[in-house]
């Protein structure tokens, strides 16, 4: 891997902030979304749950506990009740080195406000999460995507679930799709699956640390894009460029910018 390969491949690398910025604020924020544009991550990714009362906000977790100031699970609360945590303090307890005034009593975005601030044209990378405790979602994302124009050029939604996927795909079948993977040994795709991923989705994102060059580079023969989670380190980053990758996820989009710049 030299500079000049770094260079090369830079256009092609798509850089997503995985949960915003996450490594340097409180995830799924939009202090974290804009943070995460600031330094050059190309997509912003967006986590979804949904309420009590069928909102759709950005969230990783299906319970409050670990990212506000609350407690249970988020399809027992209404949007408003939502709305009262505090969705910053717990990231500068955890990280006081990191911890900024401002994060204290940030709120969790709805989809709704995510768009609304980031406009129709921004590069969205949404994944439908437990999509069988919401059932519904994949309809409200669908109708959140159309009445917020956004530009189906630059959205990508993301699932574990290929059930999701499918269910998004009829509904419409030009939202672009990538099936997510959870390998807990050694990652390997045979043709038979790869050609059943193919007929929906456009690429995959497999857990990065199960993955090796056999591996990216089926995928990328294949015609589909491969974008590895979550990537925080350079020398895997690096490393993951050399094999092929077509894009990944990563906490410190700044620091995949320099990867890709060849710094
Ligand atoms: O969506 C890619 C990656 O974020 C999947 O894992 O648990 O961080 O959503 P998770
Ligand atoms: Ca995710």
């Amino acid at each position: 891997f030299t500079v000049a390969d770094a260079k090369e491949k830079d256009k092609e690398i798509l850089n997503v902030s995985h949960r915003g910025a996450s490594g340097h604020a409180p995830e799924h924020t939009i202090t974290s979304y804009k943070m995460g544009e600031q330094m050059h991550g190309d997509y912003i990714e967006v986590d979804l749950q949904m309420t009590k009362d069928g909102e759709l906000i950005a969230m990783h977790d299906e319970t409050l506990d670990r990212t506000t100031n609350g407690t249970g699970q988020v399809k027992d609360y209404t949007l408003e009740e939502i709305k009262q945590l505090d969705a910053g303090s717990w990231f500068n307890q955890k990280y006081p080195e990191k911890a900024k005034a401002e994060y204290e009593g940030l709120k969790v975005p709805t989809l709704q406000e995510v768009f609304q601030t980031f406009g129709k044209n921004a590069n969205y990378y949404i994944e439908t999460k437990s999509p069988e405790v919401y059932p519904g979602m994949e309809q409200k994302l669908a109708d959140m995507v159309k009445e917020y124009d956004i530009n189906k050029d630059t959205l990508l939604v993301q699932s574990f679930s290929a059930d999701s996927l499918l269910k998004m795909n009829q509904i419409d079948p030009s939202m672009k799709l990538v099936q997510l993977m959870w390998y807990t040994s050694p990652a390997a795709l045979t043709d038979a699956e790869v050609q059943v991923i193919k007929q929906y989705a456009i690429g995959v994102g497999p857990n990065s640390a199960m993955i090796d060059q056999e591996y990216v580079q089926k995928v990328v023969e294949n015609g589909l894009e491969i974008h590895p989670y979550t990537v925080n380190d350079k020398d895997e980053m690096q490393k993951l460029i050399a094999w092929g990758v077509t894009g990944m996820f990563t906490n410190f989009p700044d620091l995949l910018h320099d990867v890709k710049k060849g710094k």
